[in-house]
This record gives structure tokens, C-alpha cells and sequence, in this order.
């Protein structure tokens, strides 16, 4: 019992809090049961703190929420060389450059740590915050406060400036810490106690968990680094160069990396990643690739970044550790857009820092060996349960199977027969003729697709309410209490007058369940862009939510559009269809889904909780831009579309495809034809090329900007 206690607790904290399994499902639930029958046997024997009276584990609280002046963003990732030349190609096409041009870029190792962001006040820290979501993170100044690596104060630097870089462990404090933190579970296991103490599994992790630790003599204790690399918000320009900004963060006293390098062309660049991977073995810190960005920064505040990266920066990372272990079982997992989702459950193995016991098959193509197309994956040789396969992580966090070995293979095994019904429902599964993928089409009538949609719907990039895990809401959905999103909302109510208390059953407290209704009711109050995101109507993510809050900015109108739009045609639907960024078949998705009729429903029940603000444009005061609709028609000389495109969102404007009333601005460049016609017909602002420039405060005579757009000087 004493084990069982402690491994369940250890998988709960993992699960849960820690969000990286440790244990496949399967043996989790025996040994959790296993635990249950033996307290029931010898209730005398039942530790007070058992993980079998909890629900999910104490989630990661007590750091209040702050919001960077600039978002985090993160990087992204080239695997090869020829993603690596695509990025630079990338670059001199959105510049309109010649492919000659040379643009010069920095090297700069890519540390695995912590990222943070480190608000200095007038030369003094006021603030650490991690990266969180990108927009809002943990505030964790008093923690960051007692590391001796992060300088209190500054030297000649900005009133205000973020101040952008990574928290690290040494390898070597890494391996001390991990003697030390295992000796004290084996004393505690040995003494009867629940030991709080944690092995992690790589520097990475330790310094993560070290930063995010309520007490901050833990954190004190670590003995972290910090290496600046960057910026955020900062009150004046830092420099010409990111070079020469990265000299000026280490003159106002901040650590920066000595190792950063300028590279003049794709061979330089290829030269510095395969130095920096031979000498990875003797650095005293982990390194996961090498980060190249545009030098100039001009170029680079040109060039933005798209909404989770900057388009002047990548990580070329290094090739993955790869290990072999046997895959136990095949098992069909429902999504909540009703996808059948093949998972293999592997014998757990360490790889890339993290254990990995489940790794996704795709879809039955890809476990036949097949690709969309019907090309040979992996030679053709397809994945059978009982195989042996190689396992790596890629893009650093999602686990892939690199190889089977067939030399392995036993001669009884067959073929893997993916199933034409949903294996929760029932219901037909049939393949999608354009994905490879089977979908149930149980629709809402399906549990799966339900449960998944409730966890969806309150996941943090939809409601957020963190209090609502998936194993609660598993256990809410299992009694039947939360079935759709509005049951959420009536929770409280329902539960206060008939039912068990919440307060009353195992795993809750007072506590606990008070802060979950007050996340729920803190909820009601929700954005436009969130609730649809929230609704999880197929293709609309993130983005395509922004786009069409945007467009209709109140969620009333946006409602009525969809019902106008019904048809597929009509006056609502080209409005929906001109939104850059939108497609036919995106619009049809929103289209078809919000005229279903059992979604419709769930809609309206929702729409009784809770209180929608309407889509508020950011403030920008002064950008003749902000707020209006833009259609960019004919060849600019200047400037690339998608540079074009770029620079009047960052100015608040929305860009559409198609000309109509709605249209505010149109942009006519050479041989503009048809649109420029249409839009003057309409009474329409058309403006050239030169006008368009002056808007965005561009004079074509500037000869320093001439310099940077090229084009315009020819
Ligand atoms: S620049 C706009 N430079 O990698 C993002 N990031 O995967 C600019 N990182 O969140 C990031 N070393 O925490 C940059 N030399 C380096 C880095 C680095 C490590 C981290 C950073 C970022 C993550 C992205």
C-alpha cells in the first residue's frame, strides 16, 4: 500500500500538475484500483493523504497572473537544411530582395531552459514574469528576486525595457541537485512521510521547477543562470543592429551569450550549426539548436512576426535522440470533431529528457505504411502491436515513430485492422476523402465527441477555467452532471439543491470547491474570440476566430450572418468568404455548424450564462489604418503583398479578398483592373501605390528607407 501511494501520487503529480504522463493509462487505473481494494480490505491502514480520496492533483497556484507589455512569442523550427534556406529565401521574397541581396544574421546558441521576461524601471527590476500563455504569464519576481545571476539593477538602459532571456542549470548543479533530491525521497519512503521532494528528469525541468516553487528559498537554493537574448517593450530604440543591441544589454551589466556569431550567407550559417553541434558535448548547459536572426532591425520590425513567431527569427535544432521500445497496443481515441485518433501505448521509455508511453499513429494510411498520397512511408512497412519501434520527439515535445524492426517481428503477428465504427458510439466511421482520416458521425449525440468537447471548451486558450481538469470533468460528465457547456453555469445551483455537495464529496473541500465556482462565475464574462474558439466548430481555431471577431465584431450580428448565410451564398456569406484568411471550406464549417440544429441549441443554452463582450479593437491612436477594411489589389512595387499585408494589420486594419460596401480602403497597385474598377463604382476610396506609402509614413525620396526597400531606389 505504502508503494502504491507513492507511485499513484507521483503519476498524479505528473499528470495533473506537471502535464507530462509518467504511466500509461492502463496501469495507472490498475494500480489506483489495486490501492482502492486493499484500503477497502484494511481501512486501518489508509493513509490520511491517499491520491484514491483525490480529484486530478493541487494545480500549480499561488502566482498571480501578470500581462507583458509586449507578448511572448515563441520560435520557429527548421529541421534541415532546406528548411533553413527556405527561411532566408522566405525572407528576401516577403522584402521584395533580390536573391543575391545579402542579409546578414546572427548565431546565437538556442539555451533549453526557462524562458522569462524581466521588467526594468528606470535601471531597476519591478518585475519577473514567465512566458505563460505569451500574453499573460506567472509573476515570480520574489523568486527571481534571490537569484544572485539576474542584477537587480541596471546601468544606462531605457526608462522602461522587458527584458527577454532564459533560466538555466548547469549540467553539473543539475546532477547535484538530482543526488540530493533523490536521497531525500528514499528517506522519506523509508520514514513513512509522503516525500515532496521530485527527481527531474532533465536541467530544463529543474530549472522550471525551481522558478515556479511558492517557497523562494527553494528557488534561492538552486543556484539558477540567467543569459539575456533579447527584448520585449522597451521606451526607446535600442540599436541599428541585433548585434549591436546584444553588446549594449551586456554593457548595462545583464549576462549575455559571448557565443553569437554573424553570418553572411546559408553556407555561414550551416558552418556555425555544425560547430555549435560538435561542441555541444563539452558546454556546461544544455542546448537544443542554434537561433538565427535578421541582424538589422529594421529589417526586422519590416519583416513582424506572424501571430505565434517572428518572421525574422528560427531555431534550427538539433537531430533528435531516437530510442527503441515495444508498442503494447493500438487504441482508438474519439476527438471532439469526431476524428478517429489511432494512439499507440508503448513500454515506457526515457527520450529527450521525458518519459513517453503513448505516441499518436495519425491515421490508418500511416500505420499501413502509406502517406496521403499513397507514397511508401518507412519503406511501406506498416505498425503491428507487439513491434518494436524507434521513438524520437520531434519539434522537441510531440513523440514519433522513426522506425520498425522487422528482424523483431514475431511470425503470428497481422496486419492492424482500424475500425469503421466509432468504439465509442457506434455510429459509421467513414474515411474522409480528403484527410485520410475516419471521422464518427455520431455528431453531439456522441459521448466522445461531448466529453472531448467539454474539455476543449474549457482549455486555456477557450474559457480557461484551470479549476475544471480533464479528470474532473471526466468525473462530472461520468454522473451525468456536466453533459454540454451551459451545465457548467448552472453547476453550483444544481449541486446546492439536490446531490452531493461538491464541498461534501471525495477529493473537494470547501476550498477547493469555492474557488472552483468562483472560476466559473468569474467565466460568464467572456470575449467574442474566446467562445468561438471555445465552441470548437471544425477549422476554426485561433486565428480564424480573431479574423471573424474582427469582421463582426458583435457576436449578435455575427449569429445573424450565419443564419442569413445558410445558403452558402448571399449578401452574409461573400462578406464571411472576402476575409484574408478565410476559405470556402472554413466559411462552410462555420456556415453548416452554427445552422445544425442540436448546435444551435447548445449555443442558445449558452448563451443564457453568459455575458459576450463584443470584439474590441486594439487601441491605436493615431494609425490611419486602424479599424478600417483594406483590399490590396494589382503589383506593388515597394513593397510584397505579404509585406503590404503585414504592415496594415500591425496598423490595425482588417484585409479582405473581394471588394464591396463594406470595404473602407483599397489599394491599386500596377494593373489593378477589375477591382479598382468595381470599388470606384462603389463610391470606394482607391488609392496608388505612392498615397499608400504615405500612409504609412514611407516617403519613396527618403533616401534611408530607399536603402531598405530596395525596389523603391531602382
Ligand atoms: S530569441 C521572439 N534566442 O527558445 C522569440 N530564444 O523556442 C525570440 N531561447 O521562447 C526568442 N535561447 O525562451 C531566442 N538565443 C536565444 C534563445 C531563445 C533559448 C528560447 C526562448 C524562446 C524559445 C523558443
Amino acid at each position: 500500500m505504502e508503494e502504491l501511494v507513492v507511485r499513484v501520487t507521483e503519476a498524479d503529480h505528473a499528470y495533473h500538475t506537471l502535464d507530462s504522463p509518467i504511466l500509461p493509462d492502463s496501469k495507472y487505473d490498475a494500480m489506483k484500483s489495486q490501492l482502492r481494494q486493499l484500503e477497502d480490505a484494511y481501512p486501518e491502514l489508509k493513509r490520511d493523504d491517499s491520491p484514491t480520496g483525490s480529484v486530478g492533483a493541487v494545480p500549480l497556484k499561488g502566482f498571480a497572473k501578470v500581462r507583458h507589455l509586449k507578448t511572448m512569442l515563441s520560435l520557429d523550427n527548421a529541421f534541415n537544411e532546406k528548411d533553413l534556406s527556405d527561411f532566408v529565401d522566405r525572407i528576401k521574397r516577403f522584402l521584395s530582395l533580390d536573391p543575391a541581396t545579402v542579409v546578414a544574421f546572427t548565431a546565437e546558441r538556442k539555451i533549453d531552459g526557462l524562458a522569462i521576461s524581466l521588467l526594468y524601471e528606470k535601471g531597476t527590476l519591478v518585475r519577473a514574469a514567465t512566458r505563460g500563455r505569451g500574453d499573460v504569464g506567472e509573476d515570480v519576481t520574489a523568486n527571481i528576486r534571490t537569484m544572485s545571476a539576474v542584477p537587480k539593477n541596471i546601468k544606462n538602459s531605457p526608462d522602461v525595457i522587458e527584458i527577454r532571456g532564459e533560466i538555466y542549470m548547469t549540467r553539473d548543479e543539475f546532477e547535484k541537485l538530482n543526488a540530493q533530491q533523490a536521497l531525500q525521497v528514499e528517506k522519506d519512503m523509508a520514514e513513512g512521510r509522503k516525500s515532496m521532494a521530485k527527481v527531474f528528469a532533465n536541467p530544463r525541468n529543474a530549472a522550471a521547477g525551481s522558478v515556479r516553487q511558492l517557497d523562494r528559498e527553494v528557488t534561492r537554493s538552486r543556484k539558477l543562470k540567467f543569459l539575456a537574448h533579447g527584448w520585449g517593450e522597451v521606451s526607446e530604440p535600442m540599436a541599428q543592429s541585433h548585434s549591436e543591441a546584444v553588446a549594449r544589454l551586456s554593457q548595462m551589466g545583464l549576462p549575455v551569450n559571448p557565443a553569437i556569431h554573424k553570418c553572411r550567407n546559408l553556407e555561414e550559417m550551416l558552418n556555425r550549426y555544425n560547430s555549435e553541434l560538435a561542441g555541444r558535448p563539452q558546454l556546461e548547459y544544455d542546448i537544443d539548436g542554434v537561433v538565427y536572426k535578421v541582424d538589422s532591425l529594421v529589417l526586422q520590425e519590416r519583416l513582424g512576426s506572424a501571430s505565434t513567431a517572428p518572421r525574422w527569427a528560427i531555431a534550427f535544432k538539433f537531430p533528435p535522440e531516437k530510442v527503441w521500445t515495444r508498442l503494447l497496443d493500438i487504441d482508438i481515441q474519439v476527438g471532439r470533431t469526431g476524428v478517429l485518433a489511432p494512439v499507440a501505448r508503448l513500454e515506457p521509455v526515457a527520450v529527450g529528457g521525458v518519459t513517453v508511453a503513448n505516441v499518436t499513429l495519425h491515421n490508418e494510411d500511416y500505420i499501413a505504411g502509406r502517406d496521403a498520397k499513397g507514397e511508401p512511408i518507412r519503406d511501406g512497412i506498416d505498425i503491428r502491436v507487439g513491434d518494436f519501434v524507434q521513438i524520437y520527439r520531434s519539434g522537441d515535445v510531440i513523440p514519433r515513430i522513426a522506425a520498425v524492426d522487422l528482424s523483431k517481428r514475431e511470425d503470428s503477428s497481422s496486419r492492424f485492422e482500424f475500425p469503421a465504427a466509432c468504439p465509442s458510439c457506434g455510429a459509421d466511421a467513414p474515411r474522409s476523402s480528403t484527410d485520410s482520416m475516419r471521422r464518427c458521425s455520431g455528431g453531439l449525440a456522441c459521448q466522445a465527441q461531448a466529453l472531448e468537447g467539454l474539455k476543449h471548451f474549457v482549455s486555456r486558450q477557450a474559457l480557461d477555467i484551470d479549476g475544471l481538469g480533464e479528470k474532473i470533468i471526466e468525473e462530472f460528465y461520468r454522473t451525468g452532471e456536466i453533459t454540454t457547456p451551459a451545465d457548467i453555469f448552472t453547476i453550483e445551483q444544481r449541486l446546492g439543491r439536490a446531490g452531493t455537495p461538491l464541498e461534501e464529496r471525495k477529493g473537494w473541500q470547501e476550498k477547493s470547491a469555492q474557488n472552483l465556482y468562483r472560476q466559473i462565475e468569474d467565466s460568464r464574462q467572456v470575449g467574442f474570440v474566446q467562445l468561438l474558439i471555445a465552441l470548437g466548430v471544425r477549422h476554426v481555431g485561433v486565428q480564424t476566430s480573431e479574423l471573424v471577431a474582427e469582421h463582426f465584431r458583435t457576436w449578435d450580428r455575427f449569429l445573424n450572418a450565419m443564419q442569413q448565410a445558410r445558403e452558402l451564398s448571399g449578401p452574409d456569406w461573400e462578406g464571411l468568404v472576402s476575409i484574408d484568411g478565410i476559405g470556402d471550406v472554413t466559411a462552410a464549417s462555420l456556415v453548416g455548424t452554427f445552422n445544425n440544429r442540436e448546435f444551435k441549441r447548445i449555443v442558445d443554452d449558452l448563451m443564457q450564462n453568459l455575458d459576450i463582450s463584443s470584439f474590441e479593437a486594439p487601441d491605436m491612436p493615431g494609425s490611419p489604418l486602424a479599424g478600417r477594411a483594406i483590399v490590396f489589389t494589382g503589383t506593388l512595387q515597394a513593397m510584397a503583398r505579404a509585406e503590404a499585408k503585414a504592415r496594415a494589420e500591425a496598423m490595425g486594419a482588417r484585409i479582405y479578398g473581394a471588394v464591396s460596401n463594406k470595404i473602407d480602403l483599397v489599394v491599386a497597385g500596377k494593373g489593378s483592373g477589375k477591382k479598382g474598377e468595381r470599388a470606384r463604382q462603389l463610391g470606394i476610396e482607391v488609392i496608388e501605390e505612392e498615397a499608400w506609402l504615405q500612409l504609412l509614413g514611407i516617403s519613396a525620396t527618403d533616401p534611408e528607407l530607399a536603402e531598405e526597400l530596395p525596389l523603391l531606389a531602382s
